[in-house]
């Protein structure tokens, strides 16, 4: 039987871990390593030696458990359970040096799909500004002792984020959707790491978010997240949050986006 409040408080713990090396890393300066996918797909020295640490402490921790990570790839575990990882989420931010970036780490259960995956925890904590947020499946979702409650926009419009992936050549449908969403935002925010964008929804900070192009790290806390604190968060029509598309709001507007979203014309 899997102790749901043991692997949180373990997570956090990780995740603070984590943070303080992310930030201590970024107060020594910050070199770009390697670009990934595209150009602007960039990991530094900083994104490995912290993907490393979690790695090393989940496995002494937990070595029966899975692993997948932005960085260090996947490797199957026996127990059924995988810590889906973003060492720091926002590297753009990071190597600019802008404080919004976040350590991401979620325990999934069953296949590491996040179509079929359950997610039992979320941590996503941002040690520039030293906020923790997490959730356990079914207990709620919290910044610190705080019980988060995702919002409704008011008759003045949502304030909405959204992002832009790496590949190039889906700029010019990301743009289009914005101008969907558009007529329903009071204003939009590119923030630049969508655990927090997520995490922020959760937190009525953003009324919704919607992004194209998301990996299972970016977005496996910080769904559970906004679950917990009574939103949607789902992708394709009929499918979870995945690689061709995240909506995330409270369950009025998120159909609402859903519908701009998807219909074109
Ligand atoms: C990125 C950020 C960004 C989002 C990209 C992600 P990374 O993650 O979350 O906001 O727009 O799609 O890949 O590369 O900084 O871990």
């Amino acid at each position: 039987m899997v102790d749901a409040r043991e692997l949180a408080d373990l997570a956090i713990d990780i995740a603070r871990e984590a943070g303080e090396l992310a930030r201590r890393r970024r107060g020594e300066g910050v070199a770009i390593a390697a670009t990934k996918s595209a150009l602007a797909d960039i990991v530094t020295e900083a994104d490995r030696e912290v993907e490393l640490l979690i790695r090393d402490r989940i496995a002494t921790a937990r070595p029966d458990d899975g692993f997948l990570g932005e960085e260090s790839g996947a490797e199957r575990g026996a127990s059924g359970l995988t810590w889906v990882v973003d060492p720091i989420d926002g590297t753009v931010n990071y190597a600019y040096g802008i404080p919004h970036y976040a350590v991401s780490i979620a325990v999934v259960e069953g296949e590491p799909d996040p179509q079929t995956w359950e997610a039992l925890v979320g941590v996503v904590y941002a040690p520039a500004v030293d906020e923790l947020f997490h959730a356990r499946a079914g207990e709620g979702a919290w910044l610190a002792e705080t019980r988060l409650q995702v919002s409704e926009p008011t008759d003045a419009g949502a304030l909405l984020a959204t992002g832009f992936g790496y590949d190039p050549a889906t700029h010019a449908g990301d743009l289009a959707r914005l101008g969907r969403i558009m007529p329903v935002a009071r204003d939009i925010r590119r923030a630049g790491a969508a655990s927090l964008d997520l995490a922020y929804v959760a937190a009525g900070r953003l009324d919704g978010y919607v992004e194209r192009g998301l990996q299972p790290w970016d977005h496996a806390a910080g769904a559970l997240l906004v679950r917990e604190a009574g939103g949607d968060v789902t992708g394709m029509p009929g499918e979870r949050p995945g690689r061709t598309m995240t909506i995330a709001a409270s369950p009025a507007l998120h159909s609402r986006l859903a519908e701009r979203v998807f219909h074109e014309s």
